[in-house]
């Protein structure tokens, strides 16, 4: 498998890290292993492959070849900044079916009954929803607290049972909150408590969360790091090597959240164009937010981008680039977000985000649905709250749509 100097910018690592160099037939894109199970020469070697004394591939819940291929190329895209900082620190993943997938896993490794999960409000519903329904059933608490100073992080910890991981989301799903992961890592870590990190809306182009002193990282790769919609996936990212080839496999393997071969394929052909994509991403995002801003039906934007958000100034600091999704509330809640919602025809109504094209959808009735209404509105998910996820069309076509479904209200 390629690897490039530790010099090399994150595009050129996002099209060449992890493609084969050993293709017999020289093909110059990475062909797919759609193949569920290997072939062994004969018993000696199945007994030995099995036995750990043979390196090679068993079976594609186990291990496949074009899954990876995403493997290296994301551990390497994630470790741009951490490798520059020190070069001794190798970023290593292993990728899952999806990126609940590849959450659960995860927690499910580094959690034991009785053990306390700390983590913000306002995360991927789906993520809530896990930890209130799965993780109470085997007797792992979750509890909310504030994230933004270390002295609030401490007094969390201290007050909290047996507490073992602090999981964020920067930006969080879906108004954008950002947490300073530097700070929070610390002070976390002093305790002994594993940070994780999803960085889906930011993806490793924007922010490098392992660089910011976090221990894992996950993504739900069905977003950013496809771009296209066509597959649901996921991976985790860390530096302890250790953990994720043994631990953490393990649980892939006897859980089942193996990737398909096809699925990272296509993950694969979208991450190529990754940090070409995000840069337009966000440009067209800054330009919609900027006039979103001045439309008198919106009561209020939020966009990492924008000098008045809160947490501009953070993003600034820890983010190179303000992504393309953005958060708004109309003056007529939920009645004029259904107008503006129906009436769009360029933008799709659909949840999920990241794709090429731009995508709208309603938090509260959709990818909120199931989290209780109280601590959705504690968390900033209103009612008439509305989700962007700006794609890489005409920035003004864009408006132009959004402009007219917002005349209608
Ligand atoms: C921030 C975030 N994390 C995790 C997930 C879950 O990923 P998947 O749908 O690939 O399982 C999502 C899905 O929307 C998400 O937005």
């Amino acid at each position: 498998m390629k690897q490039l100097p530790l010099t090399y910018g994150p595009s050129s690592h996002a099209i060449h890290a992890g493609e084969p160099d050993n293709d017999q037939a020289r093909a110059h894109v990475n062909p797919i292993y759609q193949s569920a199970t290997f072939g062994f020469a004969d018993v000696g070697q199945g007994r030995r492959l099995f036995a750990g004394e043979e390196q090679g591939y068993i079976y594609s819940r186990w291990h496949n070849p074009t899954v990876e291929v995403i493997e290296e190329k994301l551990a390497a895209l994630e470790g741009v900044d951490l490798r520059r900082a020190d070069a001794n620190r190798a970023v290593t993943g292993l990728a899952f079916s999806s990126g609940m997938a590849a959450i659960s896993s995860l927690l499910m490794t580094l959690l034991r009954p009785g053990d306390t999960i700390l983590t913000h409000g306002g995360l991927y519903g789906g993520t809530s929803e896990l930890m209130q329904s799965i993780f109470q059933d085997l007797g792992i608490q979750r509890v909310l607290t504030d994230l933004g100073s270390p002295e609030v992080v401490e007094a969390a910890i201290r007050a909290a049972d047996r507490p073992r991981v602090l999981y964020l989301e920067s930006p969080a799903n879906p108004v954008l909150d950002l947490v300073d992961i530097a700070m929070v890592a610390q002070a976390a870590q002093a305790h002994g408590l594993k940070v994780v990190v999803d960085n889906t809306f930011a993806t490793p182009i924007l922010q490098q969360p392992l660089a910011l002193g976090a221990d894992f990282v996950v993504h739900s790769t069905t977003k950013y790091l496809n771009g296209h919609g066509t597959t649901v996936g996921g991976i985790v990212l860390g530096t302890d090597g250790d953990f994720i080839h043994h631990d953490l496999w393990e649980r892939r393997k006897l859980l089942g959240g193996s990737p398909s071969p096809f699925d990272a394929w296509l993950i694969n052909q979208g991450l190529k164009t990754l940090a070409l994509r995000m840069e337009r991403h966000s440009a067209n995002a800054l330009t919609v937010a900027r006039w979103l801003d001045t439309q008198s039906p919106v009561a209020r934007v939020h966009y990492p981008g924008l000098d008045h958000f809160r947490y501009h100034e953070l993003a600034k600091r820890q983010m190179k680039g303000f992504g393309g999704m953005i958060a708004f509330e109309l003056q007529g809640g939920v009645a004029a977000g259904t107008v503006v919602m129906n009436t769009v025809q360029l933008c799709s109504l659909a949840v999920s985000l990241g794709t090429v094209d731009t995508t709208i959808m309603h938090p509260a009735s959709m990818s909120h649905a199931g989290v209780p209404r109280e601590q959705r509105l504690e968390a900033g998910i209103t009612d008439g709250l509305v989700r962007l996820s700006v794609g890489l069309e005409d920035v003004e076509d864009i408006i132009d749509d959004l402009g007219r479904a917002l005349g209608k209200i």
